[in-house]
């Protein structure tokens, strides 16, 4: 009964970080896109951008238990360093939602699309390049931080599910015995 109750949690515990891994590689992947404006034209980057809008929205639901004892957290962290990582994961959140917020105001082709009017203030296109300036910052400060979690995970995750299952599939030679071949 204990062991179902067991591998029944895990199990969960499994897909919730399974869950957490791909919108989080996926929000990665779509980041570097909409980085490439030459690439994508504006009409997809803007579109893009909201979906990374709809997102974070996501990940902070994912992590709601995080957040909600952020400050309760925040007061307790005994290390420096730890204060230091929630500042910046707080910080890297409000630069995230001014790049979104600043894109939407001076939208050329989403949201006058839905019939909303622009604008083409300086101000408002300032603030879109130095929050993507921020957020490159600051993402790579929180991995420099977390890079020891990121190495355990990619081991724990990838390396080690690819090799079992390498080592798996390795046909293993079994040599005759003398007397067989004798
Ligand atoms: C995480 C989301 C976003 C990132 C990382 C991002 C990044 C960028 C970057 C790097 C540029 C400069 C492109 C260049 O000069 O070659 C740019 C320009 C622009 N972005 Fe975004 N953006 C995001 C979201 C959005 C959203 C949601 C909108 C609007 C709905 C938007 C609208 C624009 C516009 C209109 C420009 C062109 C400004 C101009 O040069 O006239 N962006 N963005």
């Amino acid at each position: 009964m204990s062991t179902r109750t067991t591998t029944g949690a895990k199990r969960r515990g499994m897909s919730r970080t399974r869950k957490l891994w791909v919108v989080d590689v996926t929000l990665t992947l779509v980041f570097l896109l909409v980085m490439n404006v030459p690439l994508t034209g504006i009409a997809i980057h803007e579109w893009l951008g909201i979906a990374i809008g709809v997102g974070l929205i996501v990940h902070l639901v994912q992590h709601g238990d995080w957040l909600a004892t952020f400050t309760q957290r925040f007061r307790s962290a005994t290390s420096f360093r730890n204060r230091l990582n929630y500042v910046m994961t707080g910080l890297l959140f409000i630069a995230f939602v001014s790049i979104i917020l600043s894109g939407l105001v001076i939208s050329e082709a989403a949201i006058p699309w839905i019939g909303i009017a622009t604008s083409s203030s300086v101000f408002w296109l300032w603030l879109h390049l130095v929050s993507v300036d921020f957020v490159l910052l600051l993402t790579a400060l929180h991995i420099a931080l977390n890079w020891k979690w990121i190495v355990k995970s990619v081991d724990r995750y990838i390396t080690k599910p690819i090799r079992a299952r390498s080592s798996r599939r390795t046909p293993t030679l079994v040599y005759p015995s003398a007397k067989e071949t004798s």
